[in-house]
């Protein structure tokens, strides 16, 4: 069998590779692990499975050929520059994006940008069909890819196919909005099983089954009943999480915690070191997070160079406008409290604008007395996971939005509505003030939460509910 024509018992299919093809001015071709959370969590679920990963290589123009990496069989999928701009940068992260997330900025609707995200799902439902196994299991991901489901269904009634929800799923009354929003509900009833962050969420795509398609429900099972296709998708909560086992032990590792060290000299040794680790996102609240800290500075409350505030800023959708929005809006109120809050040698916020290597990170987490995380919505949140796996030591305190899925997990956070500035600036000097004692014993039982709650188990438990969903698919394969 020629390499490219290997099939696969385990497929997995998600917008991005777990790797992007960088290409240097010098025209040298390199791969870096990509953002976000989805690959965090899916690289450790897949690493040394025999499966393949059907996914965009992160660049315009033709796909690579498919090749192996850490026991994984990728399968680059072509994007086009107008289909990067429609399909990745216009209709998933403009329209789908700002709906699924509380429209915290205005959706765009553009009838073109959907024709275009039907024709790349079509492409990955056809590559998925050509590395998936007689029988096999297909996991499809994320917002970017809903119609896949059911377009997998037609090309592969043999499959077994299962779809998880990175991100939140929006009440009926935001999803209504969607001028597509049959066929995106279509799409996604096309799979056996769906899986999503919150209870809420599943709940959410249920009503809009019953409101929207007008089908019967019945707990967290929708019936699909039409001439050709009459079976029920069930739709529950499964929320992800990280590899608790390998990141604990990478914060362990010597060079992990003596680069912790360096950091905290470098910054000159603060009573408390703040921290914050986002893609620069709309959702993740930062500005109301910088907001907060500008009034606790002005207030006296926090100085440095006793407290010093670090903002991890990842590069994120750069050519999308409500991000360039975001950027200049986020380094103008960190250049202004600079310029009013700082002393020579001890700035006020220290702002980077980088992705790091994996163990730069656990060495932040490892230095950091406070992780703020603020949100105004967010699916998960692995971040405020990371940092209580990392604290191997118990100590440190995390300051967490009600508005992330890791809220309805992390119950001993500093909790935040970002919303409420005043409330926010006493969750932060909650965080600062209370006395270590007590900070070790809220840090012991979060720790025990992501221990017990690991990505191995979030996996395990959504393949088992794949598997024993209720109706087996008809046995038959094409020819
Ligand atoms: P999202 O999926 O919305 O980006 P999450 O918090 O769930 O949010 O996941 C973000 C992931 O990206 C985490 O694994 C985090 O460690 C990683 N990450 C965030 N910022 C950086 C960065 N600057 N460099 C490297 N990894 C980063
Ligand atoms: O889950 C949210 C998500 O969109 C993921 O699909 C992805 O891992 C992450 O955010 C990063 O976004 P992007 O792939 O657009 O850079």
């Amino acid at each position: 069998m020629s390499p490219s024509k290997r099939a696969f018992d385990l497929v997995v299919a998600a917008n991005r590779l777990p790797v992007d093809r960088v290409v240097s001015a010098d025209g040298e071709v390199s791969w870096r692990t990509s953002p976000g959370g989805l690959v965090t969590a899916m690289e450790s679920v897949m690493r040394d499975r025999d499966g393949a990963w059907v996914g965009w290589a992160g660049e315009a123009g033709e796909a690579p050929e498919p090749f192996e990496e850490q026991g994984m069989w990728l399968r680059p999928v072509a994007l086009s520059e107008d289909e990067v701009k429609q399909y990745y940068e216009g209709f998933s992260n403009d329209t789908l994006w700002p709906i699924y997330h509380d429209v915290i900025v205005g959706a765009s609707f553009h009838r073109q940008w959907f024709t275009q995200y039907e024709k790349v799902n079509r492409r990955f439902a056809e590559a998925i069909a050509e590395v998936a196994a007689k029988g096999a299991t297909v996991w499809v991901h994320d917002y970017q890819l809903q119609l896949v489901p059911g377009m997998v269904r037609e090309l592969r009634p043999d499959v077994r196919i299962g779809w998880f929800d990175h991100i939140p799923f929006p009440p009926v009354e935001l999803f209504a909005q969607l001028p597509w929003r049959r066929a995106i509900l279509e799409g996604l009833l096309g799979a056996d099983y769906l899986g999503f962050q919150r209870v809420a969420d599943a709940q959410n795509f249920v009503r809009a089954c019953r409101q929207l398609l007008g089908l019967q429900t019945r707990g967290d099972t929708v019936s699909v009943s039409r001439a050709d296709d009459s079976r029920r998708v069930r739709a529950s909560a499964v929320p992800i999480s990280i590899d608790f086992k390998g990141l604990e032990a990478l914060a362990k590792e010597p060079e992990t915690r003596a680069r912790a060290k360096e950091i905290r000299e470098s910054l000159g040794d603060p009573e408390t070191l703040l921290l914050g680790v986002d893609r620069l996102d709309y959702t993740k609240g930062i500005g109301h997070r910088i907001k907060a800290y500008g009034e606790l500075l002005a207030e006296d409350k926090v100085a440095p160079p006793r407290e010093v505030f670090v903002q991890v800023a990842t590069p994120s959708r750069e050519r999308v406008e409500a991000y360039q929005q975001l950027r200049a809006e986020i380094e103008g109120e960190v250049g202004r409290l600079n310029g009013e809050f700082s002393r020579i040698g001890a700035p006020a916020v220290q702002y980077l604008h980088h992705s790091y290597p994996r163990r730069e990170m656990a060495a932040l987490f490892l230095a950091a007395d406070v992780l703020l995380v603020t949100p105004l919505r967010d699916g998960m949140n692995l971040v405020a996971k990371e940092y209580v796996t990392c604290r191997y030591d118990e100590g440190g305190a995390l300051v967490l939005s009600e508005f992330t899925g890791a809220f309805h997990e992390l119950h001993q956070a500093f909790v935040v509505n970002p919303h409420d500035i005043e409330g926010l600036k006493q969750g932060i000097m909650r965080a600062i003030e209370t006395p270590d004692k007590e900070k070790r014993r809220l840090m012991r039982a979060m720790r025990r939460r992501v221990a017990d709650h690991d990505v191995q188990r979030w996996a395990a438990r959504f393949l088992e509910n794949l598997a024993s969903a209720p109706e087996r698919p008809a046995p038959a394969a094409p020819s």
